[in-house]
């Protein structure tokens, strides 16, 4: 069983320009609560030099990679592939078997952008939904991973970053970090 369950995170439907900010947005919550990596599907060049500029800055480990092919990902994936959509079951019923599977298997969370393909509503092992209400989906993935992890993701530590923030009750402190 691993101690960490690893867990990638797989943006479909990226129009580049109309889509850069919500697909950094996406990338950005994945690094920040949890994820491992990222899979952009399409041509999201700017969105991947800002999720890594943030990773050199303030740490990682956390991948991002490309795809032209997302349906060769979601075929090869090795472990189980949950899918967020509004019209799939409630998180809240499904929250402890997604961790138990965790436990044994990646996990690969797909999010859409417009209009996700039936096939992939065929090929999830899991449809889950965060209220079957519409909203978005960097909302949809942050309560996710934070109940797929548990709130643990929130104590995660950062290696190689050049900067911290210190926490405080007012005001903002950035402290550089040395690495030698
Ligand atoms: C703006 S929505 C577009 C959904 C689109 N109308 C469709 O039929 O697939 C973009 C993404 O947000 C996520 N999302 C939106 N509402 C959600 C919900 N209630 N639960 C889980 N994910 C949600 C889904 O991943 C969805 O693909």
């Amino acid at each position: 069983m691993n101690d960490r369950p690893e867990l990638a995170v797989l943006r479909l439907g990226h129009r580049p320009g109309r889509d850069n900010r919500m697909t950094t947005h996406v990338g950005l919550t994945a690094r920040a609560l949890g994820a491992d990596r990222v899979i952009i599907a399409g041509d999201a060049s700017e969105p991947k030099a800002t999720i890594e500029d943030i990773t050199a800055r303030f740490g990682g480990p956390f991948g991002v990679e490309l795809t032209d092919d997302h349906r060769r990902v979601l075929r090869e994936w090795p472990g189980v592939v949950v899918h967020l959509t509004m019209y799939g079951l409630p998180v809240q019923e499904l929250e402890g078997e997604l961790r138990a599977e965790g436990r044994t298997a990646p996990v690969l969370v797909v999010v859409g952008a417009g209009k996700v393909p039936f096939d992939v509503y065929e090929r999830a092992d899991y449809n889950v939904a965060v209220t079957n209400q519409p909203h978005s989906e960097v909302a949809g993935l942050a309560v996710f991973l934070d109940r797929f992890f548990g709130g643990s993701e929130l104590d995660r530590e950062w290696r190689n970053a050049t900067r911290r923030v210190v926490p405080k009750a007012t005001g903002k402190e950035l402290e550089p970090i040395d690495r030698e």
